[in-house]
């Protein structure tokens, strides 16, 4: 038995002639058919006959085409001939004992063919440098801790010993936020020390990554926000020599071991002594080339012990604690780790730069 014939499928009307009535019915019959089901051999015979004998539906309307008018008969009979085809492979389909709803289509797909990949997203080379440096100061026992990056005016500069109208600070140049002059975008991570330290919780040994923000005009070299990594160890007894070690360390990690070091006298007001420090030229291994403008090393950051004042200013006793600090711009660092000539790269978004970038941390 063939389920789901219409028992209208002889005795054709007479208005079939009408395209729009021959559209309906055979959207009509397609319904049916594309639901009819045939389990046994028997059935699929019984649909043949039914729909593909020489007295079956299709013969039927096939027999319409002469009452449909002159100028729409190419119209009617393409679409019979469509229609004869999908019964046809409906059909076919039954005699394969292919049930209802397992459309043409899907009976096409193969499946020995690879699979669609989905497109894996990539690190941003910011995140990986961040990630490893991360990593190596925690093998020292360093601690991430993060802070605001809308700061006020006290742990961004005073508390870091520049008063008002220190001329230290125009060495940052400042965002303030419009509706409240003592709120700014922080220009450091040195503002996260402050916070730590006013905690109390000593010995601390922490490292601050961050976003920071300066007035500058972008370029090559220089953008308005960019990354850094503070870090900061107090506790008794904490000498140059430990910041020294520490610093060493770090380097040898990052860039490897024939990497030589050295420290310069600086000035920073929330640091004394105050040094920055420089690596030999990753580019040229130090005999001088464009990116460390021929000196055979380039500068990476700034390091010091922590002012007693700052201490102070964050309620530890200076007699008795002593610590160093440090502070470094991620992208400077990332830019001499891939060789990357322009800074501003890290910001466009580009997939193109940053899908070249692979790390599995
Ligand atoms: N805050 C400094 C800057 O943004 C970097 C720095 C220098 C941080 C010396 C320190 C330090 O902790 O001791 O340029």
């Amino acid at each position: 038995m063939v389920y789901g014939l219409s028992t209208m499928v002889y005795g054709l009307s007479p208005y079939l002639c009408a395209m729009e009535q021959l559209l309906a019915q055979i959207d009509q019959y397609k319904k049916e058919i594309k639901e009819s089901i045939a389990n046994t051999k028997e059935e699929v015979e019984e649909f043949r006959i039914k729909y593909l004998g020489s007295k079956g539906l299709v013969k039927t309307i096939m027999g319409e085409m002469k009452n449909v008018a002159v100028a729409q008969k190419k119209e009617a009979g393409q679409l019979l001939n469509d229609f004869k085809i999908f019964v046809e492979e409906r059909f076919d389909e039954l005699k394969g004992g292919s049930q209802p709803n397992a459309t043409t289509k899907a009976a096409a797909i193969d499946l020995s063919l690879p699979g669609t990949s989905e497109a894996m997203g990539t690190r941003h080379p910011i995140s990986i440098v961040q990630n490893k440096i991360i990593s190596i100061f925690s093998r020292l026992g360093f601690a991430v801790a993060e802070g605001p990056e809308i700061e006020d005016d006290w742990h961004n500069f005073s508390a870091l010993n520049l008063p008002e109208n220190h001329p230290a600070r125009d060495m940052q140049d400042t965002f303030y936020i419009s509706t409240n002059p003592d709120w700014l975008l922080r220009t450091h991570t040195s503002s996260v020390q402050i916070r730590e330290m006013q905690k109390g919780r000593l010995p601390l040994r922490i490292i601050c990554p961050g976003r920071v923000y300066r007035n500058e005009t972008i370029s090559a070299r220089a953008h308005c926000f960019f990354n850094q990594v503070e870090g900061l160890y107090i506790a008794e007894n904490v000498s140059f020599a430990d910041l020294k070690q520490t610093l060493y360390f770090f380097v040898q990690e990052m860039f490897g071991t024939a990497v030589k070091v050295r420290f310069r006298p600086s000035y920073f007001p929330f640091t004394e002594p105050s040094a920055e420090m420089d690596i030999s030229c990753l580019i040229c291994g130090g005999t001088g080339c464009n990116v460390c403008k021929k000196t055979g090393w380039v500068e990476i950051l700034g390091c010091g012990m922590v002012h007693p004042k700052v201490l102070e200013n964050c309620g530890i006793d200076s007699n008795k604690y002593t610590g160093f600090a440090f502070g470094m711009g991620i992208e400077r660092i990332t830019m001499l780790s891939y060789q990357v000539k322009d800074l501003r790269l890290f910001s466009e978004n580009d997939t193109r730069f940053l899908n070249q970038f692979v790390s599995v941390t």
